[in-house]
């Protein structure tokens, strides 16, 4: 049976997450590998459900600490019902979000939140993805990008470009301090250059174990 890999796509909204997950995904499979794609918040029945007490709503609805709650709530749930199994079963598991942008959205952006974000990753979660890209983008583009986007939920959007700013230089920041899992791709090229680039770096990590 194939090894399982777990990989992540993180990175400012609109940077094309999504887009370059989905891609992966459709090209892991034709070459032959199961995968399994999913996404946070959410990618479980019950993460899904609270997907929704985090996206809709005002800006304002949750404290920052509430919401590291319900996004660790989340992030268990994926993490037994979704992610270990299909791990288990040698899938490539593909998330757009994991980790990572807990300890940047509920982390850094709202007061200074990372120890809290830490321990209870620590005591609840325990593991980070084996390949995390960052797609990196300006984020004017990126708001531009996600405003064009048909029935994004818009409650993380709605907190305006200094805080995207703010998120993408933490993104960086995260991927400088553990250079053997990140990925640092420039998503301001067109998606399928963005997604060959993606797919190679993928490949060779498949290839080396
Ligand atoms: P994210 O998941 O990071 O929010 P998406 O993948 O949903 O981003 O992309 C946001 C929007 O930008 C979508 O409408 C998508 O079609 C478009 N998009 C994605 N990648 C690119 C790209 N490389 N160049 C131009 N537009 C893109
Ligand atoms: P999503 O649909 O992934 O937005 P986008 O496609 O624009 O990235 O919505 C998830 C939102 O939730 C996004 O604004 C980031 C935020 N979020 C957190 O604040 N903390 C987290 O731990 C996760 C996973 C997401």
């Amino acid at each position: 049976m194939a090894q399982g890999l777990f990989i992540s796509f993180e990175g400012i909204d609109g940077s094309g997450k999504s887009t370059q997950a989905r891609a992966l995904a459709q090209a892991l499979r034709a070459a032959g590998r199961q995968v399994t794609l999913t996404r946070e918040p959410g990618g479980s029945p019950g993460a899904e459900e609270i997907r929704h007490l985090l996206l809709d709503g005002p800006p304002d609805r949750w404290s920052a600490e509430t919401e590291c709650l319900l996004f660790t709530a989340a992030r268990r749930d994926h993490l037994e019902r979704t992610i270990r199994p299909a791990l288990a079963q040698g899938h490539v598991v593909i998330t757009d979000r994991f980790a990572d942008s807990t300890r940047l959205y509920q982390g850094i952006t709202r007061g200074d939140l990372r120890a809290t974000v830490d321990r209870l990753h620590d005591l609840m979660i325990g593991v980070d993805p084996d390949l995390t890209f960052v797609i990196d983008l300006d984020p004017a583009l990126g708001l531009a990008r996600a405003r064009a986007r048909a029935g994004a939920e818009l409650r993380f959007e709605a907190m305006g470009s200094a805080f995207q700013t703010a998120l993408r230089a933490g993104f960086l920041d995260l991927a400088r301090a553990a250079p053997g899992r990140f990925r640092v791709i420039d998503g301001a090229r067109p998606a399928d250059t963005v997604a060959a680039e993606v797919l190679a770096l993928t490949q060779a990590r498949l290839t080396d174990g």
